[in-house]
């Protein structure tokens, strides 16, 4: 069983292999938190955790049920704080009332435990078989309002991963307005942590920083209708001394592509309260009688064993647990995209001369990118036009589909469906289908404006429009980008009073598309994209089984962004490919060999001009397709060590283990350096205790490459190796 109810402590205990969380009811009805942190097998005593001691100053007030023992909530660790009594820290809960208040007072009501895991209502979610799981709902009601609320948590004992919603019913006869509700909060008794998120830009995805917990709070958000280049839904709270190898921490993932928050709040006593969820700035939610809202899904990772067993976890779930459809297991193919080849400058015939080059180089999908529709000859018109463009391709794309699959490699085709621009048919035939207020000037993004996905009709406009295309059965991938963020947001088909509830609403809209298009088409394989990886999210890989990872294909930039990208998405999921040089985004020339085993720590492909490269470029390219081909398993479905950082200085070293430990592959970069990289001795991690790997004809055993390391030679600057290691 991994989640207990002991009855007569009133104890809750949250178990999974390594990890425990408790919590208990005090007085029958108040949910105090005890414990979140390593696994406890005897917990007799744990009560005793709790510092009844909390009445310090006069400032915080006494709970009126705790009179007698001096009991302030303001004080206490507690499960999942509302606001408006006692506690008046940061809350997980604020909604507005008939009276006019915001005074929400939830008391426990009953509790259940049952094996597996519901799915959430139009909400991406984990999913588990029923013998993977165990769910436990506490209800818990307001009987002045007649709100409820139901706590989830899902515990998954193998994986190491406890998962937290909440859905709000009202059970009144009066509405009531949701301001915030929080997936998860979880108070801890110290403050001793470093704070750990992923920020960036477009072409800068995903840096790690890292910065001590300090008095009051540290909040990270979007408002941007996507979670967004700038911040990712991820942060962890880790121990001083933490490192990718060693150390506690404590991860936390939000299963939501839209506008987030997430933060900790250091109170006087030095108790952290962490929590995430959807953003509570700009967001309302109007809950009328009998209604109920649902809030994303929170994933939370606790690693005894640094940020690398972190990542790993996150890897597991969501490749297994997570992802789904026929791709789901199956090797990606290697893809060549016409986008840095071409951009709109193409017709039929350059598009089958590089499908027929690709196939002579062993590339296996061509993916036709922007340009291929309506009139659009560049960014400025056509998208919503979602039939082709035939000044380029006069046969139409059917039958282009179909002439690359007879030369005998698979196609695929960018769209950007949730977009409009103002010069296009749709736009004029529907000016109202957009995000907008009606009285204000509409601000472009890249000369487009956001289709409104919280309206019913829009929605079926994009499945149809994109189901008609993918009807010609020769379309086996799609690329679903999204280019710009919201700005006058506003619905002109709800009314005043639910304008809030649009940003969520849009994404609750698009997970309903792509729901039903992935139904519809389940051997399509869809890769995700927004001006790289501006929502590159967990909430978007229960759809899309790949994710463009950003816009910058410089290599060494790449190991960067592909780094922090790995510390919650698996590689099989991170499109990388190799392109021209001097570089697009950067105008670096990087060697060719550093461009592909850099694209190969990712889900390979190539993003340039391949009819017009030399005779040994081809060659090079062909070796390392051979190369990919042989190691793709590894690196797809294996397991991850970072063992050295390109954020901390000349190399970056991936080490990718197989799962059964059998095959490992060691990708070495040089970045930086003055002259030439000194040889380094790498230690491995992951290997088979007591067995022997060769690689190079040597042979060495796993606990030599772990203890001493393994010898790399010197290499230039910009350079990258990759070893193989087989076990005999
Ligand atoms: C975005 C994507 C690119 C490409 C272009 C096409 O920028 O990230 O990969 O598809 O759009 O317009």
């Amino acid at each position: 069983m991994s989640i207990e109810y002991i009855s007569d402590k009133e104890l809750f205990h949250i178990k999974t292999k390594n990890s425990s969380y408790i919590f208990r009811l005090r007085k029958g009805y108040e949910l105090e938190h005890l414990y979140y942190g390593e696994r406890i097998n005897d917990t007799r005593g744990i009560e005793f955790l709790s510092d009844d001691n909390f009445l310090g100053a006069t400032l915080h007030a006494i709970d009126s049920e705790f009179t007698e023992e001096k009991l302030s909530t303001d004080r206490m660790l507690r499960e999942y704080p509302f606001y408006g009594s006692v506690d008046l820290r940061c809350p997980a809960f604020h909604a507005e009332y008939r009276d006019g208040s915001r005074v929400t007072k939830m008391k426990y009501l009953g509790h259940k435990i049952f094996s597996g895991k519901p799915e959430l209502d139009g909400l991406p979610s984990v999913y588990a078989k029923s013998d993977e799981a165990q769910t436990l709902e506490i209800t818990m009601a307001d009987s002045f309002t007649g709100l409820n609320l139901i706590y989830r948590y899902s515990a998954f004992e193998e994986l190491d991963v406890i998962t937290r919603s909440v859905t709000a019913v009202n059970t009144g006869n009066s509405e009531i307005t949701l301001d915030k509700i929080m997936s998860c909060s979880v108070d801890f008794d110290n403050s001793d942590f470093d704070f750990v998120h992923l920020h960036g830009e477009a072409w800068r995805e995903c840096e790690i920083e890292r910065k001590p917990l300090v008095n009051g709070e540290v909040r990270i958000s979007s408002a941007r209708g996507a979670s967004s280049h700038l911040h990712s839904p991820f942060f962890a709270l880790a121990n001083k001394n933490t490192t990718e190898f060693e150390g506690e921490v404590f991860a936390f993932s939000l299963v939501y592509s839209g506008n987030f928050e997430l933060g900790a709040e250091v109170d006087s006593l030095k108790n952290t309260r962490a929590y995430m969820g959807i953003n509570s700035f700009d967001f309302k939610w109007l809950l009328e009688s009998g209604q109920s809202f649902t809030t994303p899904e929170a994933v939370m990772v606790h690693s005894s064993n640094g940020f690398g067993e972190m990542s790993r976890t996150f890897h597991n779930l969501y490749r297994n647990n997570l992802a789904r459809g026929k791709y789901q297991n199956a090797v990606r193919p290697i893809l060549i995209n016409n986008w840095e080849a071409t951009y709109f400058d193409f017709n039929e015939e350059k598009i089958l001369n590089l499908a027929s080059k690709a196939k002579e180089l062993g590339i296996e999908l061509l993916v036709l990118d922007d340009g291929w529709f309506g009139k659009r000859n560049d960014d400025t018109l056509s998208l919503g036009d979602w039939y082709t463009n035939t000044d380029k391709l006069p046969e139409g794309i059917a039958s282009l589909a179909k002439k690359v699959t007879e030369i005998g490699i698979k196609f695929g085709l960018w769209f950007e469906p949730e977009m409009v621009s103002p010069n296009s048919e749709l736009y004029r035939k529907h000016p109202d289908w957009c995000i907008h207020i009606e009285v204000r000037e509409k601000s472009l993004g890249r000369n487009q404006l956001v289709l409104d996905l919280s309206r019913k009709e829009v929605c079926d406009y994009i499945v149809s429009s994109v189901s008609d295309i993918l009807s010609c059965g020769n379309i086996s991938y799609i690329k679903w980008d999204m280019n710009r963020n919201f700005t006058e947001i506003g619905s002109s088909a709800l009314p005043p009073k639910r304008q809030s509830e649009v940003a969520h609403r849009y994404i609750l809209g698009l997970y309903n598309v792509l729901e039903r298009i992935k139904t519809a088409f389940p051997d399509v394989l869809m890769e995700g994209c927004a001006s790289g990886g501006g929502r590159f999210d967990a909430g978007m890989m229960y759809y899309f089984n790949q994710f463009w990872t950003s816009d910058n294909t410089d290599a060494i930039d790449r190991l960067k962004i592909q780094y922090g990208t790995s510390m919650v998405m698996p590689s099989m999921f991170m499109g990388a490919h190799v392109s021209a040089v001097p570089n697009h985004q950067t105008g670096r020339t990087i060697p060719l060999e550093t461009r592909g085993l850099c694209a190969m720590c990712g889900q390979f492909g190539y993003e340039l001009d391949i009819t017009q490269i030399s005779d040994d470029e081809a060659d090079e390219i062909k070796n390392q397709i051979e190369l990919y081909k042989n190691i793709r398993e590894v690196i797809q479905f294996g397991d991850l060590y970072r063992l050295k950082s390109p954020f901390d200085g000349e190399k970056t070293f991936f080490e990718f283990v197989s799962k059964d430990k059998a095959r490992v592959c060691l990708f070495y970069f040089t970045h930086s350096c003055a002259v030439q990289c000194n040889t380094e001795k790498i230690k491995l991690k992951g290997l088979k205790p007591d067995s022997a790997y060769k690689c190079n004809k040597q042979i060495y055993s796993a606990e030599f490459l772990e203890r001493f390391g393994f010898d790399t030679e010197n290499l230039q600057d910009n350079s990258g190796k990759v070893y193989l290691f087989e076990i005999q």
